[in-house]
């Protein structure tokens, strides 16, 4: 299966690109820019061989990425997400298309959540992307810790969407990442709930000291 991360040059995508790559999926860096994505897609393949596997990774612009894929999830922050959803909505449709967004601002040293009208960014997305499976997913990972190939984490990851085999598929590639478990959290109208666990998250880190969290449910 192919998967490529639209602008998957940036924090969260370093995680998900490497370690999708050895969960065995065939991964697409999306950029703005063409020689971006192959430099990035050159270091993520030489992290991956150090780390045992096979480095096929490309990197190539965003709408060549999203034509390829079968599977793109959007890994660019909530304020140029949607324009970009956008633009590509020809190329993402008939396709899965998984969002990791949160809309979130800081206030006072303080991170809240700015749910667009539409209720969340997943079904903002949705709204745009009619033509395409959106899944909500991966929101509340915290990207350095997953970027670090050192750390050794046991992370749930709460997956809606609002066709099933859409969600199942997500939730397949979920379980392939090695201490990721997912869970099904229902259709869209539950993504809100879901992306304002992130800002909650980052608060109570900064609140108490502690590294990045991620969450467990147990
Ligand atoms: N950081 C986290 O801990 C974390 C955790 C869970 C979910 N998320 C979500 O994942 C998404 C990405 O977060 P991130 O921290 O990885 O973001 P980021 O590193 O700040 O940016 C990711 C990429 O977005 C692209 N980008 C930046 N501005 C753009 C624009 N105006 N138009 C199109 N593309 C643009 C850039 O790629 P190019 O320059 O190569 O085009 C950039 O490398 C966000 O929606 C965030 O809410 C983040």
């Amino acid at each position: 299966m192919k998967i490529a991360l639209i602008g998957g040059t940036g924090n969260i995508g370093e995680g998900l690109a490497f370690r999708l790559r050895l969960a065995g999926f065939d991964v697409i860096i999306g950029s703005r820019s063409e020689s971006k994505a192959r430099l990035k897609a050159e270091y993520f393949n030489s992290l991956v061989e150090r780390l045992g596997g096979e480095g096929n990774i490309s990197g190539t612009i965003n709408d060549e990425a999203s034509r390829k894929a079968d599977v793109c999830i959007i890994t660019i922050p909530w304020r140029y997400a949607f324009e970009t959803a956008e633009r590509l909505r020809d190329k993402l449709a008939g396709k899965i298309v998984i969002s990791p967004v949160v809309p979130m601002v800081v206030e006072n040293g303080t991170f809240r959540y700015v749910p667009p009208k539409e209720g969340s960014a997943g079904l903002k997305l949705a709204t745009i992307l009619s033509r395409s499976k959106v899944v909500v997913a991966f929101n509340n990972i915290p990207a350095r810790r997953f970027a670090n190939p050192e750390e050794k984490f046991s992370w749930d990851v709460a997956v809606c969407g609002d066709d099933e085999m859409a969600k199942k598929t997500v939730m397949d590639i979920v379980s392939e990442i090695e201490g990721l478990r997912a869970f099904d959290a229902g259709g869209l109208e539950n993504s809100p709930t879901v992306e304002a666990i992130t800002p909650l998250l980052i608060n109570l880190a900064k609140k108490n000291k502690t590294s990045e969290l991620g969450i467990r449910f147990a």
